[in-house]
């Protein structure tokens, strides 16, 4: 297993590649605890499957945008499980609009969720990385954020700006043997892409080389590689997971 006796803190757990992220961590030997807005079915589907396979997982109800519920939340973490090894940044939301359409709440929402929130927990654990001298963070950047794209101004910059923070952190704290990378996923199979419409869903289609549509275990995949000692001299990256779209 590639991380035994670790504790991962991953955020929007609930579903999806953060749900898949944590599933795969578990089985690796981690102690997950999963960040998540509800308690929902799905969650506690999750907590069960992880119990019964002999592994750890709790739950914690937390607005990772909000600053001190983040802060409020690691707290509890290192009470319950004693340290923190790795954090997945990897709530996210969308509010798609063409930028004249766009309204001031459509920016604030989607740039406090997706990266403020990765500020937030960040700040929060990188006292308790730092005594220890050890720590991986990993951050959902996305194919947009590096090409950008129309319709999605706020998104692609929130993205853009995982990019810039990641390697910032890396290089502040490279030092203290905390790494920080992202990881750019481009079109995976989730509530989030199911929004879109045909035609949206099709367009995107003919623009990935690969031709099909990614899962969510193929990005927890390339987490479970930044987070594990397999990466150890990798930091400040960025690995997209794209099927080859650009
Ligand atoms: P999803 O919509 O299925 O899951 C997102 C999760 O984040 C949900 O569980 C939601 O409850 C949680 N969340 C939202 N706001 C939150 C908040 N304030 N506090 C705590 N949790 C919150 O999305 P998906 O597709 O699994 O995306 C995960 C990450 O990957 C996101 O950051 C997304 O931007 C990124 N990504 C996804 C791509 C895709 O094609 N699905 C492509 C590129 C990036």
């Amino acid at each position: 297993m590639l991380l035994t006796n670790k504790v991962a803190i991953i955020t929007g757990a609930a579903r999806g590649i953060g749900n898949a992220t944590t599933l795969l961590f578990a089985k690796e030997g981690c102690q997950v605890a999963m960040i998540v807005r509800s308690l929902n079915d799905k969650v506690q589907l999750t907590l069960n499957q992880i119990e019964q396979a002999g592994g750890t997982a709790k739950a914690y109800i937390c607005d990772a945008s909000s600053y001190e519920q983040a802060h409020k939340t690691v707290e509890q973490v290192v009470n319950d499980f004693g340290c923190i090894d790795i954090l997945v940044n990897n709530a996210g939301i969308t509010q798609d609009k063409l930028l004249l359409r766009m309204t001031e709440d459509d920016w604030d929402k989607v740039i406090d969720v997706n990266l403020k929130s990765a500020f937030n927990f960040i700040h929060a654990v990188t006292p308790y990385m730092v005594r220890r001298r050890s720590g991986s963070i990993i951050s959902m950047s996305s194919v947009v954020g590096m090409y950008g794209n129309a319709g999605q101004s706020n998104y692609a910059a929130s993205k853009a700006g995982i990019i810039a923070l990641t390697q910032s952190v890396a290089k502040e704290l490279g030092s203290r043997n905390i790494r920080a990378n992202a990881i750019a996923p481009g079109f995976i199979q989730t509530d989030m892409t199911a929004a879109l419409n045909k035609e949206a869903q099709d367009q995107k289609l003919t623009r990935i080389p690969m031709k099909r549509i990614g899962t969510s275990e193929e990005v927890a995949q390339a987490a479970l590689f930044l987070a594990s000692d397999m990466s150890s001299y990798i930091s400040g990256q960025v690995i997209p997971v794209t099927g080859a779209m650009a």
